[in-house]
């Protein structure tokens, strides 16, 4: 099955549930990522130097251009079936600060809980792969990008 429009409703719909408390969502994002992967706080230049997660203007840009990203790729998926980065230098900032693939997996879990959180009553097995098919897209792409250095 390929990406269909039911695929990207539900990401669409769930990105919006998301943007309504971008604040606590983003921090939950963060404070899962950590729990899985403490030795991560000290690439964040937002977490770094924090005793904890806390909202901060930087954290929110940055979780919200993950979620944001995800949801383009599932747009992408559904109009032509591949995702082409339209972010330039992912690849570049992700080996500046050390990413490697087990951190993606990482990202995954907490994005794919994050959205569970936000979604509340309308969470299906079928949203979620929706959200699993896109992010995973979005990271063959991203981790060819951390490749060629771009
Ligand atoms: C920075 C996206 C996965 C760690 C960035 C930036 C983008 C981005 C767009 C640049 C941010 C900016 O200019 O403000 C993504 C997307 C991901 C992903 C879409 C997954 C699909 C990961 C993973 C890690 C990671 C798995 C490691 C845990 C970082 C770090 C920065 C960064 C440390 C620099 C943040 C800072 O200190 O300002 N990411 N990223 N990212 N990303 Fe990712």
């Amino acid at each position: 099955m390929g990406f269909t429009e039911k695929r990207e409703f539900l990401v669409n719909s769930s990105w919006e549930s998301f943007k309504q408390n971008l604040p606590g969502y983003s921090v939950l994002f963060y404070t899962i990522i950590l729990e899985k992967a403490p030795a991560a706080k000290g690439m964040f230049s937002f977490l770094k130097n924090m005793p904890e997660v806390k909202d901060s203007p930087q954290l929110q840009a940055h979780a919200e251009k993950v979620f944001q990203m995800v949801r383009d790729a599932a747009v992408q998926l559904r109009a032509t079936g591949e995702v082409v980065l339209g972010y330039t230098k992912v690849g570049a900032i992700h080996i500046q600060r050390g990413v490697v693939d087990p951190h993606f997996v990482v990202v995954k879990e907490a994005l794919l809980k994050t959205i569970k959180e936000a979604s509340g009553d309308n969470w299906s097995e079928e949203l979620n792969t929706a959200w699993e098919i896109a992010y995973d897209e979005l990271a063959i792409s991203i981790k060819k990008a951390v490749k060629l250095g771009m």
